[in-house]
């Protein structure tokens, strides 16, 4: 028994201390998830709708407080969140953000409340529009889940690889 349990420690030790094999893509994988490369924020509404319900999010860089939309927004009262991929973007002073770059705005009503989120994940490297994925829910129901929603990108085409808010967070 006691021989048993030490073969299998031996097994998982070596299994831990090797983890990648000769596997080169693996190896990359890797490289890229601990450079944070990878794209943690899962989209799609069957995922993300809870995955935002628990935030998930609530550990990132955020606005100091709820504040009233900026200019020609429509989202009404929001506090913004930029995750580690896109602050390391933006201090890397990136036009092009590094995929896995997202942030989350928190909706609120006038009373305080909080109704919903609006949410883009940039999901694969380059320019163009479908590299970005938009998400709306308000009150329940997601009208936005989709990479290159026009409405959302006819908006945000102009910030910086389509981030409008200022950094840092102010
Ligand atoms: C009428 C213009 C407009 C449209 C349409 C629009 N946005 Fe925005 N959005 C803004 C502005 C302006 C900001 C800057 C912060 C603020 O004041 O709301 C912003 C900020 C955001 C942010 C915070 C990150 C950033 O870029 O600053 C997210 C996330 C976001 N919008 C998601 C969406 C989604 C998803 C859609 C489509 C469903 C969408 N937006 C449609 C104007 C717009």
């Amino acid at each position: 028994m006691l021989r048993q349990s030490l073969a299998l420690l031996i097994l998982l030790t070596a299994a831990c201390t090797d983890p990648d094999g000769d596997d080169g893509s693996t190896s990359e994988a890797t490289a890229a998830d601990e450079s944070g490369g990878g794209v943690d924020v899962p989209t799609g509404q069957a995922a993300l709708s809870p995955w935002l319900m628990a935030e998930n999010y609530a550990g990132w860089a955020a606005e100091s407080a709820v504040h009233a939309a900026t200019g020609t927004s429509p989202h009404g009262m929001v506090r913004t969140f930029f995750d580690d991929v896109l602050v390391a973007s933006f201090e890397a002073g990136n036009t092009e953000h590094t995929v896995g770059s997202a942030s989350v705005k928190e909706l609120y009503d006038a009373g305080g409340t909080r109704v919903g989120w609006a949410v883009m994940v940039k999901t694969a490297a380059g320019t163009d529009a479908s590299n970005w994925y938009w998400y709306l829910e308000s009150n329940g129901s997601a009208s936005t889940d989709a990479n290159g929603a026009g409405l959302c990108e006819g908006c945000h085409a102009p910030g910086v690889d389509r981030v409008l808010t200022p950094y840092p967070l102010q």
